[in-house]
């Protein structure tokens, strides 16, 4: 291919950073590709967005939609709105969207009806639109009241290319009667993150700042407005992480959302009063997995902490009624957990039973370069197939 193929790399909220990172360095190296990375601004602040660009090494967002938050219509309106310009400015090939924040979708269905057609008349392949490649695809709760379910279903009937973690999103996909021929499982593209920084993360003793060591504490997340938009429902699991913090410590680096509904309902202090309890600002990536990688439990109710946590072989109680990584459960250190068993849950991993688990396949760190190979394949096809236009991308996108 002598000329490069403008790939647009979608990032919005914190934990696509870690899942667009390792792809934007493997594309980077290839001389066919231009990868450009595309920020919605769905998560703006410094530690939810910039402290991770940082960590992970990326250059500032080539492109900066600067959308910022809203109801689930505003935000995913405003983002399509946005990019729709971006994309008949620069006109990419490919478009990678990733995991299932309201940005994934958006800019899914904005490249998914663009035509390049109607301002370029010259190009003689106007017709075209870009190539859809959605990482992260397959992976179902079953539960449509989650937003990012909708999400994840209306992205994947959407995408050309359907990159999965794991078996059981195949075979989701495959019943939901997308063509095989779309689907490649590629592995876990979070654990290329962690094994690209874990040098850096192990360097680091983010525990001492609380005057823990490492297996001393429990590490909590909490963001889900099933568990924090709820007055009632947060003030249980508020009064439960108290009385687990009598037992072992615990360090909770408190969301923006869950901030702002512990605030509006008066119970801020209740955390902050509890003896080892340590509420912090949301830190950027290291720093937080290096919590993680030396904590002695998780409680979370984060997509990608369950993943982590099976990496590590680290327990993990998820505060949700279902996942959509069911082989977290079956193969590695997840469980589902309620609110009212969460205490006895911690005294069972405190006291030592914990099974046995396994890291799934494909979960091996060399995510970003099966993905490379497969966008290879795809837009191979397409060039052959249906003349596809590479367009050449502007230089000081390079
Ligand atoms: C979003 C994703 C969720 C993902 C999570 C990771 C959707 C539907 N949800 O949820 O899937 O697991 O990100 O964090 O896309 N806020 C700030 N600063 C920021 C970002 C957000 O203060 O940098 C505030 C916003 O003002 C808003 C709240 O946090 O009030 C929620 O932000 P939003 O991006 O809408 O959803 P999340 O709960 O973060």
């Amino acid at each position: 291919m002598s000329l490069k193929i403008l790939i647009h790399l979608i990032a919005a909220a914190r934990p696509n950073f870690m899942k667009i990172a390792p792809l934007y360095h493997a594309l980077k190296k290839e001389v066919w590709a231009a990868p450009i990375i595309v920020h919605t601004g769905q998560h703006y602040d410094l530690n939810m967005s910039d402290a991770f660009f940082m960590d992970l090494n990326l250059p500032e967002p080539h492109i900066h939609l600067g959308v910022g938050s809203g109801t689930h219509a505003e935000q995913t309106g405003q983002v399509m709105i946005a990019y729709e310009k971006a994309l008949l400015e620069q006109r990419p090939d490919l478009v990678i969207v990733v995991g299932d924040v309201n940005s994934t979708v958006a800019c899914a269905l904005a490249a998914s009806k663009i035509s390049y057609e109607s301002i370029n008349s010259s190009n003689p392949t106007n017709r075209e639109r870009p190539l859809i490649a959605h990482l992260e695809a397959g992976l179902r709760s079953f539960d449509r009241t989650m937003p990012e379910e909708i999400n994840r279903i209306v992205t994947d009937s959407l995408a050309d290319i359907l990159l999965t973690p794991s078996q059981d999103a195949n075979e989701n996909l495959l019943r939901e009667g997308i063509s095989k021929d779309k689907i490649r499982r590629v592995g876990n593209m979070m654990i290329d993150s962690l094994e690209m920084l874990r040098e850096k993360i192990q360097g680091q003793a983010s525990y001492e700042k609380f005057g823990l060591d490492p297996r001393d504490y429990g590490l909590v997340t909490l963001h889900r407005p099933s568990n924090v938009d709820d007055q009632n429902m947060l003030e249980s699991l508020c009064q439960t992480l108290t009385r687990i913090a009598q037992n072992i410590s615990l360090i909770f680096p408190v969301h923006p959302r869950t901030r702002k509904s512990l605030e509006q309902n008066g119970l801020m202090s209740l955390l902050n009063e509890a003896d080892d309890l340590h509420t912090v600002e949301p830190m950027g990536y290291t720093r937080f997995m290096n919590l993680l990688f030396n904590c002695r439990f998780a409680i979370t109710d984060s997509g990608g902490i369950q993943e982590e946590t099976t990496y590590l072989g680290i327990p993990c109680l998820t505060l949700r009624p279902n996942t959509e990584r069911p082989i977290t459960i079956e193969q590695g250190t997840n469980q589902l957990c309620i609110p009212e068993d969460l205490e006895s849950r911690v005294e069972s991993i405190l006291s030592g039973k914990m099974g046995r688990c396994a890291v799934p396949e494909l979960w091996d760190g060399q995510t970003a370069s099966r993905v490379v190979k497969s966008i290879e394949g795809l837009l191979h096809a397409y060039i052959v197939t249906a003349s596809y236009t590479r367009n050449q991308p502007n230089d000081t996108m390079n």
